[in-house]
């Protein structure tokens, strides 16, 4: 296939951050933001052309802390369906360029979606790319910076930033609802393991779900009919492992894991039964089940 979109490759010398950066982290980053657009950017109006008559962005024209490349059109249906968009969902898109992303969660998913975009000339155009794809009633676009805007209502983040961009951005992202899924295209998150890697032919994305803090002693009512149980969790992100201790013996939880607000951990009773807890955390309290095969018990738990 013609390699029809070469000629929108970023010059080398693009600026990131305001300043020049060196040529090695130039090209590893120009590489990977433009890694999938080369063959299938999309248009917005004609052939070969992106924007409208009021406005035309260059692919790699540069951002306030990062340029924009579009992501190709595979990819953002990859990392929406990935993320299980439905209507429900409010979609943030943090560094939205021509809101590519926010229309495609509206249009093919039904969900409410918002774009962040620094760049005055890119929100209007993602704006009116917004009216023109007939979704404006479920897309906002927000002239603002992804570092002051508040998108803790998100349901779905979205991100095309930069790996430091990422890492400036996790806390934030940390501190959201549980549950709130993360869609990164070609950049991680440090040391926070995705919970699923995206590939298409062109790209790839990274995929988090935001875990509950369950680090910490829990007391535990309902398991095993003893009065009491104290688990003992240690956690970094979505990993977690630990103890429980019951009737004054402890061992070390059979598989333990906390996806969103979903804790499951396994343990052997008293009588060598293999017991599963399924619970739902919130804050400092949770409930749940001791599933045993034929027995299920309501267990309830408090953070000390
Ligand atoms: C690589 S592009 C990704 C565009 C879009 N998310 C997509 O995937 O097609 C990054 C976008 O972020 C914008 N941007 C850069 N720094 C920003 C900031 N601090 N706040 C909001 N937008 C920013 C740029 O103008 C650019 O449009």
């Amino acid at each position: 296939m013609p390699n029809q979109f070469a000629q929108e490759r970023p010059p080398a010398t693009t600026i990131f951050h305001g300043k020049r950066s060196t040529m090695k982290t130039t090209h590893r980053i120009l590489a990977a933001l433009t890694a999938c657009t080369v063959l299938i950017a999309t248009p917005v109006s004609a052939a070969g052309q992106h924007g409208d008559e009021k406005y035309q962005p260059e692919v790699g024209q540069s951002g306030k802390d990062v340029i924009w490349v579009p992501t190709n059109d595979e990819l953002v249906n990859k990392m929406l369906e990935t993320a299980k968009v439905t209507a429900s969902d409010i979609v943030y898109d943090l560094g939205a360029g021509d809101g590519k992303i926010p229309i495609a969660a509206a249009r093919l998913f039904g969900a409410r979606a918002v774009g962040i975009e620094f760049n005055p000339d890119m929100a209007a155009l993602a704006k009116r790319n917004s009216e023109r794809a007939r979704v404006a009633d479920k897309v906002k676009i927000i002239h603002g910076d992804i570092f002051k805007e508040n998108f803790s209502e998100a349901t779905v983040v979205t991100l095309y930033l930069l790996p430091e961009l990422n890492l400036k951005l996790r806390p934030t992202i940390l501190k959201m609802k549980p549950g709130t899924r993360v869609v990164s295209h070609a950049f991680n998150m440090g040391d926070w393991d995705p919970d699923q890697r995206i590939e298409t032919s062109r790209a790839t994305g990274y995929y988090w779900v935001v875990p509950a803090n369950v680090e910490g002693q829990w007391r535990l009512e309902g398991l095993d009919g003893k009065p009491s149980a104290t688990l003992q969790i240690t956690q970094r992100y979505q990993r977690i492992g630990g103890t429980i201790t019951l009737g004054g013996s402890t061992q070390a939880l059979l598989g333990a894991l906390i996806e969103g607000n979903q804790l499951t951990f396994r343990y052997l009773t008293s009588a060598g039964a293999l017991q599963v807890v399924k619970a739902t955390v919130n804050g400092n309290t949770l409930e749940g089940e001791a599933q045993s095969p034929n027995v299920f018990n309501q267990v309830k738990g408090t953070r000390r």
